[in-house]
């Protein structure tokens, strides 16, 4: 049997490079599995997940990127604890990628503004939804206005979603990454800060 291994399969200073790369492809190819993390935060010992879009993968400032709304249930948490993790998997090249880091809210202000003037038509209907997501229902109901039921807005008419809509940046300051392989599987960590990062294997 041939089995191609990977560069970095067994040389640990490849690992990161190859881990920003999946995360930097997944902004702009929808295709890509890192497109969609689970993001997890924790408030008061008790934590929760949900899928997000990955926006923004800046490997200098080993930032991560999404956008949310403001009176979704998660910012709530990430006011009161603001350590966030990020949990992806890669299905064709079987890698799981955990990162932690801590995340800054960006409301209303110059990041916020440059995310949004970018943000499509489709995605800015999101934060038209008048009531908070989550918030209890006593019908079934998408939040939209009715006029905006089953169709779009135009984008002059998006303005106001701006209130609802939020930057997270999530300053990244640990990964591990496991990567699954029939002749035995991989798992390192990886620690960072501004200066430098280092990477040791794990059993996996
Ligand atoms: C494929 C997919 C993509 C999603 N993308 C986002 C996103 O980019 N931002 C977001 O806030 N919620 C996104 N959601 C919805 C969240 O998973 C979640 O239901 C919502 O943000 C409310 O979360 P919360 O009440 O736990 O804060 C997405 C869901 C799915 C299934």
């Amino acid at each position: 049997m041939n089995i191609k291994i990977p560069n970095y399969y067994n040389d640990k200073d490849l690992i990161l490079d190859e881990i920003w790369t999946l995360l930097s492809r997944s902004i702009v190819d929808r295709s890509e599995d890192f497109r969609l993390p689970v993001v997890i935060v924790n408030k008061n010992n008790f934590s929760d997940g949900r899928i997000v879009v990955l926006r923004g993968a800046f490997k200098e400032k080993r930032i991560l990127r999404f956008h949310t709304d403001l009176r979704s249930s998660k910012i709530g948490a990430l006011k009161t604890n603001n350590n966030i993790y990020f949990l992806f998997y890669n299905k064709k090249r079987k890698i799981q990628v955990r990162a932690k880091g801590v995340a800054t809210i960006h409301y209303k202000n110059e990041i916020a503004e440059q995310a949004w003037k970018k943000t499509q038509v489709i995605s800015r209907k999101c934060y038209l939804a008048e009531q908070a997501p989550g918030s209890i229902s006593n019908i079934p109901n998408s939040g939209y206005p009715k006029e905006l039921e089953g169709k779009n807005p135009l984008i002059k008419d998006t303005e106001i979603g701006f209130n609802n809509f939020c930057v997270i940046d999530s300053k990244i300051n640990e990964m591990e990454w496991l990567y699954l392989a029939s002749q035995g599987h991989r798992r390192a960590l990886i620690k960072m800060d501004d200066n430098k990062y280092s990477t040791e294997w794990l059993t996996p």
